[in-house]
């Protein structure tokens, strides 16, 4: 027998010393790595009070890898992921995407219609896709000295990227535009979530139904979803609606944020750009770096299928866990100077992607994305800081990740100036 749970109604939290956090307080947000540090350093287990549940938080790194590969005991099929603001309710229990919320051997039939569609060669050819989106919108800043960094490079980029390679529709088409406010309402503002999920639904419909109609080659990741064969059956269309949806919402602001959290680096840090822009063969190895320290995902959900014990903790079936990526990416135990960005680190093995049979089907895309993107940083914009005068917000629930900032530069190089 182990310890039980605290019982959330008997404790008062005393941030950051008490093991209890409310993951949504403005304090979790501002202080977001001392509080993940203190609860990683001095506590076998933290935990957060969500409507009437204690949550158990992971936030060493071996803790975590543990869990994530364990799916027997910690199952995803009653909900892995964590959408929208729901602060007030019990942790999400309700199946949403496919194939994260669910389990083998229903995940592995859908993983193996997917995994094929997302290798490494298949995404590269994207890449001359997404260097377009990198240069169309860096074209349209010429001549600027300062830009809103979310609004005028990274949304609109990680938008255009991610749709039009998923769902094969033009890069600059009206159609992205409506698709990533609706993504953008889904994930989180809770009021208008409901409806921009039926929306975006609905019009992934119409392009599963348009391909269909007019199939392409079986590199088109739409036409062969229309067409496949889960475990031998016909899959209904409301569950390709969930591939698509996961395939899409999936890649957006996680990989932006990538991004975005170097910028802000680079533009703080002119000896990190320096070295970079001196060497541009270090470019691997900072994108894992950047996916290191910029992690979006919070947290990563699973509920418990039988007795067990974490840390010296009971947990029981139907328990809730929730394994904290941004915290095991900072375990110094795993990453020593785990707070600095070093290129030259030797454990590149970040669990920013997961870990076990749900690691991330889209981490080749990510990993292309972030290198045109990257490049287009060091190339694009000599003389990269900060503008003065700024408060920079950043948001820690659902999403970790900076929510605006304005970076000056000497000019936007003109792409053929720039390579
Ligand atoms: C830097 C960018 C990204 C990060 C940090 C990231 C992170 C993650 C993480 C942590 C998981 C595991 C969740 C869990 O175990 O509960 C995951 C799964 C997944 N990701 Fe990503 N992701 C990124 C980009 C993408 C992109 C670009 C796509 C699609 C194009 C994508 C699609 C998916 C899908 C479909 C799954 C579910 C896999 C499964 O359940 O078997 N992700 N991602």
């Amino acid at each position: 027998m182990g310890k039980k749970m605290p019982d959330p109604n008997s404790v008062v939290a005393d941030q950051p010393k008490c093991p209890f956090v409310d993951m949504w307080s403005d304090e979790y947000n501002k202080n977001n790595l001392e509080i993940l540090k203190h609860l990683r350093e001095e506590h076998d287990l933290a935990f957060h009070k969500q409507g009437n549940t204690t949550v158990p938080l992971v936030t060493r790194y071996k803790d975590l890898w543990k869990i994530q590969r364990d799916w027997r005991t910690f199952q995803s099929g009653r909900a892995a992921s964590h959408l929208a603001d729901r602060r007030y309710d019990d942790p999400n229990d309700t199946p949403v995407f496919i194939p994260l919320d669910t389990d083998p051997p229903v995940h592995s039939e859908w993983r193996q219609i997917i995994e094929p569609l997302m290798t490494l060669k298949k995404m590269e050819a994207h890449s001359e896709l997404i260097e377009g989106i990198a240069d169309d919108l860096l074209s349209g800043l010429e001549g600027r000295t300062s830009f809103k960094v979310m609004d005028e490079f990274v949304r609109p980029m990680q938008a255009r990227a991610i749709f039009a390679a998923i769902l094969g529709v033009p890069a600059d088409s009206d159609r992205i535009l409506q698709f990533s406010e609706w993504a953008q309402d889904a994930l989180i503002v809770p009021e208008r979530a409901v409806d921009a999920f039926a929306s975006l639904s609905a019009a992934l419909l119409e392009i599963l139904q348009e391909r269909r109609e007019n199939p392409r080659g079986d590199d088109d990741i739409v036409t062969v979803l229309a067409n496949c064969r889960p475990g031998g059956e016909v899959p209904e269309d409301a569950d390709l609606i969930k591939i698509m949806i996961a395939l899409t919402l999936g890649g957006l602001e996680s990989t932006g944020t990538v991004l975005s959290g170097t910028i802000h680096h680079m533009a703080t840090h002119p000896d990190d750009l320096k070295e970079l822009q001196d060497d541009m063969s270090l470019l691997d190895e900072a994108i894992e770096e950047a996916l290191r320290l910029f992690v979006n995902v919070t947290l990563m959900q699973r509920t418990v299928t039988k007795e067990t014990t974490l840390n010296g903790y009971d947990l029981e079936p139907g328990d809730k866990i929730w394994n904290l990526p941004g915290s095991a990416n900072r375990d110094e135990t795993v990453f020593p100077n785990a707070d600095s960005w070093d290129v030259h680190r030797e454990n590149k093995r970040h669990v920013s992607f997961g870990a076990g049979i749900h690691r991330c089907l889209g981490s080749n895309l990510a990993r292309i994305f972030l290198r045109v993107a990257f490049t287009s940083v060091l190339t694009r914009m000599p003389g990269i800081a900060l503008a003065p005068d700024q408060t920079i917000d950043t948001h820690s629930m659902p999403t970790r990740g900076l929510t605006e900032f304005v970076v000056t530069v000497d000019e936007i190089t003109p792409a053929a100036a720039a390579r």
